[in-house]
Formats: structure tokens, C-alpha cells, sequence
């Protein structure tokens, strides 16, 4: 059964409280928390205050997804904030191995996280070092789109990458996930599924988490 991670951008802000504390009734394990700077993606969300508000309200663990440039000035602020595991981007880190070292040293789960057309490949030398993979299967900064269909492909060599080697890995996918698609992209080899306008505008969230859980 996949790890449910609800996207809290699609959740209505201004009624942040019972949108976790319903995530918090459901079967989703863990709440997935989108930062954006307005620079590596052409968007900007919330920060640290908000993942700080979001850990008092839960016991799950708080997935959070740096959209941002040089997150190594902030991975203790977030884990100050509250932050489970902490996730950069390959296409946003010159020095990727020094910033997962960061975030192992800070004690949280450290993630990788590659945009739609960065290749399984380039993961090959970092792979061992991360405990999850995020694949984004629409391009960063925006929730609402299209599932690309290619994200399958990508996600049956990550698997096979990961099971040659014996190592253990999570890999988790991002952006439009809908109970009609979430069973081949799990049949595809993915652990955890992120999602965020299926669930929160949906009318009825629990049963939108319960489907995703129980393919
Ligand atoms: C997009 C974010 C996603 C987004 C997913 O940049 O990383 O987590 O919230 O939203 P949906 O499920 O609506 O595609
Ligand atoms: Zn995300």
C-alpha cells in the first residue's frame, strides 16, 4: 500500500487548521509541505512560519519540498520549524552531495527531489546517499496540472536502479495524481504519492485518501 502524502497548496489557508486536522483523521502518514522562492520555480508559497503553525496540529510526519536556490541557508531553520524530511533539488544544488550531508546532520530524512526532464541517470552517484527519490511528474510551482505520462517510464528505472543496488530508498511522486491514474504509476514502482488538488477540492477528502491508500 502506498504512503499517502496530502499537498497542503491546494488546502484553503485560511481554514488551516481543520484542513490538518481532518489530514490528521485520514489514513495519509504523511503531510507534504511546499516551499517555492519566486526563483528556481516562477511561483512563491509560504515558509517556515507555516510549516512551524502546521507541526503543532500533527504527530505525522512533515515532508517538506524545497523549491528554492541555495537551500543550505535554510535547512536548520526548517528543521527548527519542525521538519521531518527535507527534500532539494538536483537541478537546484551545485553542490547536492554536501547539501544531503547537511540535512542527515540535522537528523532529518533527506530527499531528492528532479524535475519532469532530468534523466533516472544523473541520480546514479547520489542515490545511495538519500532516503527518498521525488519525482515530479508536472514541472514545479504550481499544483492543478496535467500528470506527464513519461513520469512511468522514469519511475520503472528508478525502480529497477534501486533494487539492483539493494538499497533502501523511497520514491515518491509529485503533481497530478488522481485515484484514476495512481494505480499504474504505484504498478510502476512508486512508494509514496503526493497529492493536492484530488484531495482538498475534492467534496469529500477522506474518502480521496482512502481510495489512493486502497488501489
Ligand atoms: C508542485 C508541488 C506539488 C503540488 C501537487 O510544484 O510540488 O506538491 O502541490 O499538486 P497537485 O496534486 O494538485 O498536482
Ligand atoms: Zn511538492
Amino acid at each position: 500500500m502506498p504512503i499517502i502524502a496530502p499537498s497542503f497548496l491546494a488546502s484553503d489557508f485560511l481554514r488551516l487548521q481543520q484542513e490538518c486536522e481532518l489530514i490528521n483523521k485520514s489514513e495519509a502518514e504523511w503531510f507534504h509541505l511546499d516551499v517555492m522562492d519566486g526563483r528556481f520555480v516562477p511561483n512563491i508559497s509560504f515558509g517556515m512560519p507555516l510549516v512551524e503553525q502546521i507541526r503543532k496540529t500533527t504527530s505525522k510526519a512533515c515532508d517538506v519540498h524545497l523549491m528554492i536556490i541555495e537551500p543550505e541557508k535554510y535547512a536548520e531553520d526548517f528543521k527548527k520549524a519542525g521538519a521531518d524530511h527535507l527534500t532539494v533539488h538536483f537541478e537546484a544544488c551545485t553542490h547536492l552531495h554536501r547539501n544531503i550531508e547537511q540535512i542527515k546532520n540535522l537528523s532529518m530524512k533527506a530527499g531528492v527531489a528532479i524535475n519532469p526532464h532530468t534523466p533516472v541517470d544523473f541520480l546514479k552517484d547520489i542515490l545511495q546517499d538519500v532516503d527518498i527519490v521525488l519525482m515530479m511528474s508536472v514541472n514545479p510551482g504550481f499544483g492543478g496540472q496535467k500528470f506527464i505520462p513519461h513520469t512511468i517510464e522514469k519511475i520503472k528505472q528508478l525502480r529497477r536502479m534501486i533494487d539492483e543496488r539493494g538499497l533502501n530508498v523511497l520514491i515518491e511522486i509529485d503533481g497530478g495524481i488522481l485515484p484514476e491514474n495512481a494505480a499504474s504509476i504505484v504498478a510502476a514502482g512508486a512508494d509514496v504519492l503526493v497529492a493536492g488538488s484530488s484531495i482538498f477540492k475534492s467534496k469529500d477528502p477522506l474518502a480521496v485518501i482512502a481510495q489512493l491508500k486502497h488501489l
